[in-house]
C-alpha cells in the first residue's frame, strides 16, 4: 500500500467512479473528492454495486474486489486530494466556466511531477490550460463509458503538453490495460465522437428520407455491421475482403463508396421530427420508465462481451 501511486479522481459521478474502479483494480491509491455534499458516498455506495457486478460477471476475483476496494478513500478537500498525487483525473461537469476554475486549482495543488487528466468529452484542452504555468502536464485522456470496462481511450494534447506528459500517460493506461488512441493534435470530437457522428448523422439522414425506420438502422448496426466491429475495424475489415487485402478491396469497391458518397442525403435538423419518429420508435420498444432498467440490461450485455472477448482473444487469438 505504501509504494501504490496515488490518483486524485476529481468529480465522482458517472465517470470519475468509473476511473476510481480503474485505478483502483489497477493498483492505484484512490482519492475521491467532489464538491458537492454527499456525492463522494453516494458514488462509494454505488461503486460497491459496481464491484460486486465485475464480479459476479467473472471480471474480477472476490478477493481482488476486496484490495480493489481498500485502495478508495475519501478525501475531504481537493489540496487533499491532490497531495503527492501522480495522476489527477478530472470529470467535472462538461461546462468551460467550470473546467477553467477547476483547473486553475488542479495546477496549483497539484505536485509538479503529476500529470493532469481531463475526461472532458468535447472541451478541446487549449480552452482550459493556456493560461496555468503546469499547462505542459495537461491533457485529455477521454474514455467511453465505463473506462472500467472499454479498453479504448484517446489521449489529446494541447499544443503546450509535453512529448514527457504524453508518454507517461500512455504508460499509465496501459498499464491499466487500455488501448490507446494518441492524437497528433487537438480536434473537435477527437477521434471516437468524429466516427460516431459521421455514422449517426448517416443514420438520422436515412430515417428522415424515409428509407428504413429507427429499429431498422439499430439492426443494420448491432445484427449486422457490429458484429465484426466488435473484434476488428473498417480497415481490418477492408483487408479481410478481398484477396488481396486493402488495396484489393479499395481497388475493388471504391465506386460503390464513390456513388454512395456522390448520392449524399440532405442534412437534417436532428432536432425536427425525424426525433419524433425516432422517439416514438424507441418509446414502443422501451418505456421512459423502463430505461433504467435497460441501462443495467446493457452494461451486464457488455460485461458479458468483454468476457468472450478475453477468452476468444486466448482460444482464437487477437
Ligand atoms: N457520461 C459519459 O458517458 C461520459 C463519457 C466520457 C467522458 N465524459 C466526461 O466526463 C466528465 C464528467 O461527466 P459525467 O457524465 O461523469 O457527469 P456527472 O454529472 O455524472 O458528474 C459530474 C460530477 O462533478 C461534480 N462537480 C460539480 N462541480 C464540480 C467542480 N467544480 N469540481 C469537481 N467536481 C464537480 C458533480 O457533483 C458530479 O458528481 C464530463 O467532462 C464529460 O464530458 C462523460
Amino acid at each position: 500500500m505504501e509504494n501504490e501511486k496515488i490518483c486524485a479522481v476529481v468529480g465522482c459521478g458517472l465517470i470519475g467512479r468509473a476511473w476510481a474502479i480503474d485505478f483502483a483494480r489497477g493498483g492505484w491509491r484512490v482519492r475521491l473528492f467532489d464538491p458537492v455534499e454527499g456525492a463522494v458516498e453516494a458514488a462509494l455506495a454505488t461503486i460497491d454495486r459496481l464491484l460486486l457486478d465485475l464480479v459476479e460477471n467473472g471480471l474480477l476475483d472476490a478477493a481482488a474486489r476486496d484490495v480493489a476496494r481498500a485502495r478508495l478513500e475519501p478525501a475531504p478537500r481537493l489540496d487533499a486530494a491532490l497531495l503527492d498525487a501522480a495522476w489527477v483525473q478530472e470529470n467535472a461537469p462538461e461546462r468551460l466556466e467550470v473546467k477553467r476554475e477547476l483547473w486553475a486549482a488542479l495546477d496549483r495543488f497539484a505536485a509538479p511531477q503529476a500529470v493532469l487528466a481531463s475526461s472532458t468529452s468535447a472541451i478541446l484542452p487549449s480552452r482550459f490550460t493556456g493560461d496555468l504555468p503546469g499547462r505542459a502536464r495537461c491533457l485529455v485522456v477521454h474514455p467511453l463509458n465505463p473506462p472500467y470496462l472499454i479498453p479504448a481511450v484517446e489521449l489529446c494534447p494541447a499544443p503546450w503538453t509535453s512529448m514527457e506528459t504524453i508518454l507517461a500517460a500512455e504508460t499509465v493506461m496501459r498499464g491499466l490495460g487500455h488501448s490507446i488512441i494518441r492524437l497528433t493534435r487537438e480536434l473537435d470530437g477527437f477521434v471516437m465522437n468524429r466516427l460516431q457522428a459521421a455514422l449517426v448523422e448517416e443514420a438520422f439522414k436515412l430515417v428522415a428520407e424515409g428509407i428504413c425506420t429507427a429499429e431498422e438502422v439499430d439492426i443494420g448496426l448491432r445484427d449486422g455491421l457490429a458484429l465484426r466491429w466488435c473484434f476488428a475495424g473498417p480497415f481490418e475489415v477492408g483487408d479481410l475482403n478481398a484477396p488481396g487485402g486493402i488495396r484489393d478491396y479499395v481497388l475493388r469497391y471504391r465506386s460503390v463508396f464513390d456513388s454512395v458518397l456522390n448520392s449524399a442525403l440532405p442534412r437534417p435538423d436532428w432536432t425536427g421530427p425525424v426525433l419524433d419518429e425516432i422517439e416514438q420508435s424507441r418509446r414502443l420498444r422501451l418505456s421512459a420508465e423502463e430505461i433504467a432498467h435497460r441501462q443495467r440490461w446493457r452494461d451486464r450485455r457488455l460485461m458479458a462481451l468483454l468476457r468472450h472477448k478475453k477468452e476468444a482473444s486466448e482460444t482464437i487469438g487477437d
